[in-house]
């Protein structure tokens, strides 16, 4: 029966699309029972008189995150708010301009998101993009209606206006993205066209007083020179210094940790993982000692990962670590057990369990240090449900004891991803830890199909080896997203010399992903395909044979289970 070959549906998949290092801290965010803190704007990371901020109101759309970064890229400190957040919320950041972000919704419905009174009176420059584009036109007195038909795709963008600051540098005609349905009929009083597509008349509008509208999507990649707009509407629009680099952050963040730890002491879990690495690392510059590592080892780690992790931060820097080898306790409660969910759900539990009672047994702790980024905080109004919405919704795990109230440090959550890679090479961690390949938490007993025992995670282990090896060799490990092995159910037949073989088959997986939203399979060349095939088979005891798995998600996802 056909019915029978179909995938079943998961209802409760605790899968989620993150790293190692936010699962581990929302373990230990659920444990404190603590909800996701909002970032406040007066603990942004650029301090007094330098402080400057480009605010992006956001409307809903889905490209509202790639805005910020793309500003912090030219080194202006950026945030996204809600479209409603109130002046006093944003006074403390020193606000150069706005950004009204694109969205859903249709600015002549009743009860469009509109930008607050402030956005307008405070004279700061403002760039409307989309949405934000037609709430400037509605709220300024021009009109916006139903386009005949929806704008999506490419379109060649025509400058009629190229004494326009935000087009410096630009040539007179470049490629842009459109998505939209609704356009402008009537620009308000005050406003010029300042350029045009075959669909758009109306694709850059400005006021020559410092608020700008563009119908296109400057923040995508499929707007080449966006970047340079965005760059044009900060720096020469609104005169922006650009003092939003890693380096000032370092120093602004060591000096905050400093004050607010005081003489207080600090405990962070260390998975070796990025965001762990560098949240260590940054408390550690500035408070040394105080600061307090716990390092568990699941047993479900590759091989090398121990040594690795401890060579670098308790020998070369000299850390305060903590490290047990709590895989016993894991490996023993996973026995039996084969359902995906499950072995997420105990690994869970077990680790706050351990983290806990480490915790206990230092003594007087104050603070909870955790390597939570800005994507994961953020608070949008199209907001997705975040990575540690997600995990929370669906790990029951115990609470830590109410007596270690803890407060968190959070020292990243004002970063992206790349940020902190940057940071990281800025502290001196080595490119094997910055450029370090996701590592889900539950680490090899989801990519050890079925039954999780010690014998088969040593031999996911040694081909898992093999293929890092090979990756690495062919310099192919930072460009791709992914690259791992997994140990399947499947044994087959093979032969080797005069024997009959009766082995496992390993499934090696290498995707390219931006997010791990989505992901394409690797076109990894074949010799090197033969090469990663022949050393396992022939170097890992139990494997007589290699897959290499060609499905892209969806409808797939990146890891098996
Ligand atoms: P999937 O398999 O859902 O994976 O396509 C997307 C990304 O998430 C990682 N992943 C996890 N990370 N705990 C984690 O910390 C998990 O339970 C988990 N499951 C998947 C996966 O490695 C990929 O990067």
């Amino acid at each position: 029966m056909v019915n029978d070959r179909q995938p079943t549906p998961q209802d409760e998949s605790l899968r989620v699309a993150t790293t190692d290092d936010i699962e581990v801290s929302t373990y230990l965010e659920i444990a404190k029972e603590m909800a996701g803190q909002q970032p406040s704007a007066t603990e942004a990371a650029v301090s007094g008189a330098e402080r400057e901020a480009i605010i992006v109101l956001d409307f809903g759309s889905q490209y509202n995150l790639l805005i910020a970064r793309r500003v912090r890229e030219s080194h202006v400190y950026c945030e996204l708010m809600p479209h409603d957040t109130p002046w006093e919320k944003i006074a403390p950041l020193n606000p150069r301009g706005f950004i009204l972000s694109g969205g859903p919704s249709s600015v002549y419905e009743a009860g469009a998101p509109l930008a607050p009174s402030y956005v307008y009176e405070s004279g700061l420059p403002v760039l409307g993009i989309c949405y934000g584009m037609q709430a400037i036109t509605k709220q300024l007195g021009g009109q916006v209606t139903p386009g005949t038909k929806r704008e999506y795709g490419h379109a060649v963008l025509h400058i009629s206006r190229s004494d326009t600051p935000l087009f410096e540098g630009l040539p007179e005609s470049t490629t842009v993205w459109m998505s939209h349905g609704d356009k402008i009929a009537e620009m308000p009083q005050g406003f010029s066209a300042l350029a045009y597509t075959e669909n758009s008349p109306y694709a850059v509008i400005g006021n020559g007083k410092g608020i700008y509208g563009f119908q296109f999507h400057p923040e995508v990649v499929h707007t080449p020179e966006g970047r340079t707009m965005l760059h044009n509407f900060v720096y020469h629009v609104c005169g922006c210094k650009g003092n939003w680099t890693m380096g000032n952050f370092v120093n602004m963040s060591m000096a905050r940790i400093k004050e607010q730890v005081g003489d207080g002491r600090v405990i962070s879990a260390l998975s070796g993982g990025v965001d762990s690495s560098v949240v260590a690392t940054l408390i550690h510059r500035a408070i040394g000692d105080q600061l307090t590592c716990i390092f568990v080892n699941n047993g479900l780690l590759r091989r090398e990962e121990v040594e690795r992790t401890l060579k670098v931060f308790k020998n070369n820097m000299g850390m305060n670590i903590i490290y047990i080898n709590a895989s016993d306790r894991f490996l023993d409660r996973l026995k039996g057990v084969t359902d995906p969910e499950q072995k997420r759900k105990i690994i869970g539990e077990e680790f706050i369990r351990v983290f806990e009672e480490e915790a206990n047994k230092i003594g007087k702790v104050d603070f909870l240090a955790q390597g939570t980024l800005y994507p994961d905080v953020i608070e949008s109004v199209s907001s997705v449900s975040t990575a540690s919405a997600k995990i929370k919704s669906h790990h029951n795990v115990g609470g830590l004891p109410a007596r270690m109230t803890l407060k968190l440090l959070e020292p990243l959550r004002f970063l992206f991803k790349d940020e902190v890679r940057l940071v990281g090479t800025q502290l001196g961690l080595t490119e094997d830890i910055v450029w370090r390949q996701p590592f889900p938490g539950p680490g090899l007993a989801i990519r050890c199909i079925g039954e999780v025992t010690r014998e088969k995670l040593e031999i996911l282990r040694g081909a898992d080896f093999v293929l890092m090896n090979e990756i690495k060799k062919a310099k192919l490990y930072r460009q791709l997203w992914q690259t791992f092995c997994v140990l399947t159910e499947a044994r087959s037949v093979g032969v080797m010399g005069d024997f009959r073989t009766y082995g496992y088959a390993v499934a090696v997986r290498a995707v390219n992903s931006e997010d791990a939203m989505t992901a394409d399979w690797a076109r990894l060349p074949y010799d090197l395909l033969a090469r990663i095939s022949n050393r396992i088979v022939n170097e890992v005891p139990g494997v007589n044979r290699v897959v290499y798995d060609i499905t892209s998600k969806p409808p797939s996802t990146i890891e098996w289970e």
